[in-house]
């Protein structure tokens, strides 16, 4: 019988995105069970629009027929929260090459925390490729649809936020 693989999927998540959860499910390609990790951001510890609480209770909604996504938030370096968790390979969403430089840094540098840390970097399917938290925000504080771009659970929770009073 082979051990179980665990991949770690970390990010900001301010909200999960449709783009993440392309990314997450087809993760299962590589892993038995996937963390959706949501980081504490030590350097912005008051920055986001949803708390660290709301944004990881979105993701167990969201992900709600899914027994073998696991979301966590975690504070501190991800390798150490990865090996504490059993999971030795990072999941990572490449959008653009504009993503690139960014995340191969990371990478690296992951590994060169944690020897045992691989990265994977998957091509969202193209509707998504444009996708991202921070437009969501942008377009949904300015009261625009994002019906297309967030699951239904987290698009009741900003037409709660900013539906306008009658
Ligand atoms: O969705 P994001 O904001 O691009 O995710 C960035 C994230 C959370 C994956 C990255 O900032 C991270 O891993 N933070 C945890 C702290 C850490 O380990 N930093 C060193 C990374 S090389």
């Amino acid at each position: 019988m082979s051990a179980e693989r665990v991949a770690i999927c970390p990010g900001s998540f301010d909200p999960i995105t449709l783009g993440h959860d392309d990314i997450i499910r087809r993760s299962f390609r590589m892993a038995d069970r996937v963390i959706v990790a949501v980081a504490y951001s030590a350097t912005q510890p008051k920055s986001g629009m949803f708390t660290v609480e709301e944004r990881v209770e979105m993701i167990r909604e969201t992900f709600a027929d899914e027994p073998r996504v696991q979301p966590m938030s975690f504070q501190g370096l991800l390798v150490d929260f990865a090996r504490a968790q059993g999971a030795d390979l990072i999941v990572r969403g490449l959008r653009a090459v504009s993503d690139f430089e960014y995340e191969f840094q990371m990478a690296l540098m992951n590994r060169r925390l944690w020897e045992g840390m691989e990265t994977v970097f998957l091509a969202p399917d193209l509707e998504h490729s444009y996708l991202s938290s921070s437009l969501v925000r942008q377009i949904a504080q300015l009261g625009g649809d994002v019906s297309p771009f967030v699951p239904e659970n987290v698009l009741r929770r900003l037409q709660a936020r900013f539906s306008k009073p009658a």
